[in-house]
């Protein structure tokens, strides 16, 4: 199975880890400061700034893609709760 390096730029760790990983999944084991709500792409909560390997990320859902408008996220902001890891990225919240 393919893995991804994902690096959590605020608290200095980078973990291995499968291709396909929800970035929710990781950052809550590892103490990211990636907080959380509905985890269901409502409330916009788990903002996230990809600081590198935006190409490497799954592409957002239309869900995702309103919630990011109504948060008037930057182009490169995602949302932890539904973004999935598909090859290397640098990442860290986005408030
Ligand atoms: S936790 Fe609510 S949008 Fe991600």
């Amino acid at each position: 199975m393919a893995k991804a390096k994902l690096t959590f730029a605020d608290i200095g760790v980078t973990v291995t880890v499968p291709a396909g990983t929800r970035i929710i999944e990781v950052s809550e084991k590892v103490g990211a400061g990636i907080v959380y709500g509905c985890r269901e792409s409502d409330c916009g909560t788990c903002l996230t700034e990809v600081v590198s390997g935006m190409e490497n990320l799954s592409e957002a859902s239309i869900f995702e893609r309103t919630t990011l408008a109504e948060k008037k996220a930057g182009p490169n902001m995602r949302l932890a709760c539904q973004t999935l890891v598909l090859g290397d990225a640098t990442i860290k919240p986005g408030y």
